[in-house]
């Protein structure tokens, strides 16, 4: 069978739900799908931010946009929007459970953590996928097709130098934030497995640091030197390549992968 390249990354008429999806990294995400002609449903809790997103992205690319408001964390409202979504266009045929969070509210050591805050990490970044997979991935199964993308992180992958952190002023990224990655890892390869009858791939994108120009000068430059490539990752260009190859045909054939969007961070030195 010969496909040509353009059919494999098209995806024309094809429905893809974005979880957390008005900005930054689930914003691009959105725009390297709709640019392939795919129509966009967009979750999050904030609607003014949903429909900024919204107008945005049908005017830059002529495509239809879905907005739906809900917190992740609990699955009366993950089944929600799933049956909502679904009822837009009569299919859903990509998930990419972008919606997380880095730090929450208290102290990042370890140590001085509250018990609180690492509950509400695991519940948003861990249990809210695994609820959004089971609630789209029962249509994805009724339609025997489909592709879900997780995020993970490198926190998912390496310990990290909390020297960076503390040089540079920088609050450090909790251990339950670690381990909630490396539970979306983890399922990713599970439910890869669970999907495949179903002929729905489940791969995840684990990105390094992207810089959304908030950062202190020191820890970028740092960072960047921990990097084979020399920097940060490029918010409104370097996850767009991955996203797009995992959500389309050119991708069949790849599950339960882990694609690692970090410069090389991962496995430097
Ligand atoms: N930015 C980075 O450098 C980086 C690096 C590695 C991994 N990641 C991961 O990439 C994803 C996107 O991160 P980002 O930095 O682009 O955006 P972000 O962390 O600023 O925002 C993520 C989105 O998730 C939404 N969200 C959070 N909790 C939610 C809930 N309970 N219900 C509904 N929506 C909720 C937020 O509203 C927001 O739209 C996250 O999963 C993050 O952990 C980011």
């Amino acid at each position: 069978m010969k496909e040509s390249i353009q059919t494999m990354f098209d995806l024309s008429g094809k429905v893809a739900l974005i979880t957390g999806g008005h900005s930054w990294l689930g914003f691009d995400m959105a725009g390297a799908l709709a640019a392939m002609g795919c129509h966009i449903a967009l979750a999050s809790r904030n609607q003014e931010k949903l429909e900024k997103a919204a107008a945005e992205l049908s005017e830059n690319y002529g495509i239809q946009v879905f907005l739906f408001q809900a917190d992740l964390r609990f699955p009366g409202q993950v089944q929600a929007m799933a049956d909502a979504v679904y009822a837009w266009k009569g299919h859903i045929d990509i998930l990419i459970n972008n919606a997380g969070g880095g730090s929450g509210a208290s102290e990042g050591n370890f140590f001085k953590r509250d018990p609180r805050d690492i509950s509400d990490m695991i519940t948003v970044n861990l249990l809210g996928p695994l609820y959004c997979c089971q609630s789209v991935g029962r249509y994805m199964a009724r339609h025997n097709s489909g592709k879900i993308i997780n995020i993970g992180s490198i926190a998912g992958i390496v310990g990290r130098d909390r020297d960076m952190y503390r040089r540079n002023h920088k609050m450090e990224q909790p251990v339950d934030y670690a381990a909630s990655k490396a539970g979306i890892i983890g399922m990713t390869r599970d439910l890869a497995a669970f999907m495949a009858p179903y002929q729905v791939q489940v791969n995840c994108i684990s990105p390094g640091g992207f810089d959304k120009g908030d950062l202190p000068q020191g820890f970028v430059s740092d960072y960047a030197n921990a990097t084979m490539a020399g920097r940060m990752g490029t918010m409104g260009l370097d996850i767009k390549g991955a996203a797009l190859f995992l959500a389309s045909p050119a991708s069949d054939y790849v599950t339960g992968h882990n694609l690692m969007v970090d410069g090389g961070f991962s496995v430097f030195k």
